[in-house]
């Protein structure tokens, strides 16, 4: 099969997402299909060979780089030589246009979140996971969580848009502790565990950088879930233990930095209901494929959903190829079925 893998592209989770697409590019290579690993933000440009060359072309090592920090978008914006306003080169698509599928190994801002999706359902090009409504959707916090409240239990919330101004009444009114979220991220970029208005107040601060549309979720203490939807079923749930703090940015791309237990070491009873409420949500946004949901179980069992995400890493270090490979589907066979499915 010709195989377009598209990494990279311009937002927070650029080096995550290019350390998934070379994983995803090689594994699709052993398999014996003919694949072209594209940066969704450089397109062609620094390419020179023949477009049929592409699709055998080394794996540069930009994209081999392990994601361990979030990149400075302002020196890969200056990078690109022609300075367009356009992230997406139109060469991208014209070759999307010639592949057989194209597979989204992108997470965040312009691949997670539809607009890619709408792209390429306008070229008529298969492309794997969730369609553009769907993808629109989970990747906004406060619309996810308003849309599953009543199938599923999510911590309390509310969404507000921070300025500089009100950054003082929101850390008077707020009760902490308090979970920061920027409403449209991923890979913990951005998110804060505020136990004092001290933290809380540095939080909204570093919030106005993400454009200030920001989720304040009640901190509920418990076990770090997470389940991964494949082929319309649940896969076995996968326990997140950091080794320190949370589950953030460095915890999850530092190899060993947390310890991940597959599957979860908790009663059937919860894997049970995880496993509901991931397809609940699942079925209520309307995605297809795949995608990862995210959960903190309480004592008592009660599996309270965070989010949602339909472009779940797949990088060294990332969960869904493990809960995949606790049902023996190992990692080529696991990017061949979410090609299949998405060409169903
Ligand atoms: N947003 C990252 C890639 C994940 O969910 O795995
Ligand atoms: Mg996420």
């Amino acid at each position: 099969m010709k195989i377009v893998v598209l990494a990279g592209g311009l937002s927070p989770e650029r080096n995550v997402s290019l350390s998934s697409g070379s994983k995803v590019c090689q594994a699709l290579r052993d398999r014996g299909h003919q694949v072209a690993l594209v940066d969704l933000f450089f397109g062609l440009e620094d390419w020179s060979g023949s477009e049929e060359e592409l699709y055998s072309a080394p794996i540069p090592e930009k994209f081999k780089r392990v994601a361990r920090q979030a990149p400075d978008l302002n020196q890969v914006r200056a990078s690109r030589k022609d300075q367009g306003p356009s992230a997406i080169g139109r060469g991208v698509l014209e070759l999307c246009a010639h592949a057989d599928v194209v597979y989204l190994a992108l997470h965040g801002t312009c691949g997670e979140d539809g607009r890619i999706q709408a792209a390429l359902d306008l070229l008529g090009v298969p492309y794997t996971g969730s369609g553009c409504l769907g993808s629109a959707i989970a990747m906004d916090k406060d619309l996810t969580k308003r849309l599953v409240a009543d199938r599923v239990t999510t911590p309390s919330w509310r969404t507000v848009t921070v300025t500089k101004e009100n950054i003082g009444a929101l850390v008077e009114e707020t009760c902490l502790p308090v979970v920061v979220k920027p409403i449209a991220s991923g890979s913990s970029i951005g998110v804060y565990i505020a136990h004092d208005r001290e933290e809380l107040e540095k939080a909204l601060y570093d919030s106005l950088k993400l454009g200030g549309r920001t989720v304040l979720e009640q901190y509920i203490q418990g076990r770090e879930i997470q389940v991964a939807v494949l082929d319309g079923k649940a896969l076995p749930s996968i326990e997140i233990i950091p080794k320190e703090g949370f589950y953030d940015y460095e915890n999850k791309y530092q190899p060993g930095a947390a310890e991940e237990i597959c599957p979860a070491h908790i009663p059937e009873e919860w894997e049970k209901k995880v496993g509901e409420a991931a397809l609940a949500v699942f079925q209520t946004i309307g995605l297809a494929v795949y995608a990862r949901a995210d959960f903190i179980v309480t004592e008592d069992g009660t599996p309270y959903f965070l989010e949602i995400n339909t472009l779940p890493g797949m990088t060294p270090t990332s969960l869904v190829p493990q809960e995949a490979a606790a049902v023996g589907i190992d990692y080529p066979s696991l990017c061949e079925i979410i090609i299949q499915r998405s060409l169903e």
